[in-house]
């Protein structure tokens, strides 16, 4: 077996302190998120991991995009037909995840999930180049294929006989209203900075620091 206790990375190069902290966790994730874009040290900075259960009570996670994000949510695109679409259908609560090491932060959000109207999936599709568009008419996300060649060839296909290329009912955007947020800077000592933001029923966010 390979051993792994040695891989140990001591994290020094920020903080989180009550000071720079307002009351509403959006300023502080745009402010993150900025700093990271900024950087250039990570390629997709907006790819979350998105964990669901499904019916069988089974926890899944996969990477998606993060598109959007305000006050509102957190928005990412999908096939509400896949795996992840079922479960988000049978089960709501959601939770997404970002790790940005060249920061050593990392941000989670729990939250519950509702599919997008028509319209504003619609104006994302039709945003996507359109042989992203095609690629998503061809993949019945999460399906069995019997190979590669399959679906090459129904993408190939559909090139070239689809004359009008519409949205799928079934592919569209996915909003995570959330409702907690923690950030976690890494620290010297493992003693890091967690600070945990709750939303009230009436919709007021407060914070409080947890142990790391
Ligand atoms: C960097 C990255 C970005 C991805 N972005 C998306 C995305 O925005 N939407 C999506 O449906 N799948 C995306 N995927 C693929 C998913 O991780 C996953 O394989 C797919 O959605 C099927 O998941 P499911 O079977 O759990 O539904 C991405 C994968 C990676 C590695």
């Amino acid at each position: 077996m390979k051993d792994l206790s040695d891989f140990r990375v001591s994290y020094e190069k920020y903080n989180l302190s009550e000071e720079s902290i307002v009351d509403n966790p959006l300023i502080l994730f745009k402010e993150w998120f900025e700093q990271i874009c900024d950087s250039k040290q990570i390629k997709e900075p907006n790819a979350m991991t998105l964990s669901t259960v499904d019916k069988n009570n089974t926890p899944n996670n996969r990477v998606v995009l993060l598109k959007k994000f305000s006050n509102e949510g957190f928005i990412f695109y999908t096939n509400y037909m896949s795996n992840k679409g079922k479960s988000m259908s049978n089960n709501s609560n959601v939770c997404l995840s970002f790790f940005w090491p060249s920061h050593e932060r990392q941000v989670i959000i729990k939250g519950k999930c509702i599919f997008m109207s028509k319209k504003e999936s619609d104006e994302y599709f039709y945003s996507r180049p359109i042989d992203s568009q095609i690629g998503a008419i061809a993949s019945d996300q999460s399906s069995e294929i019997p190979n590669r060649k399959y679906i090459v060839d129904k993408f190939e296909d559909l090139k070239k006989n689809h004359k009008k290329i519409t949205r799928p009912e079934h592919w569209g955007g996915v909003i995570v209203h959330h409702e907690t947020i923690e950030f976690w800077q890494g620290r010297k000592n493992r003693l890091h900075d967690r600070i945990f933001f709750t939303k009230s029923a009436k919709g007021k966010w407060s914070y409080s620091r947890l142990s790391p």
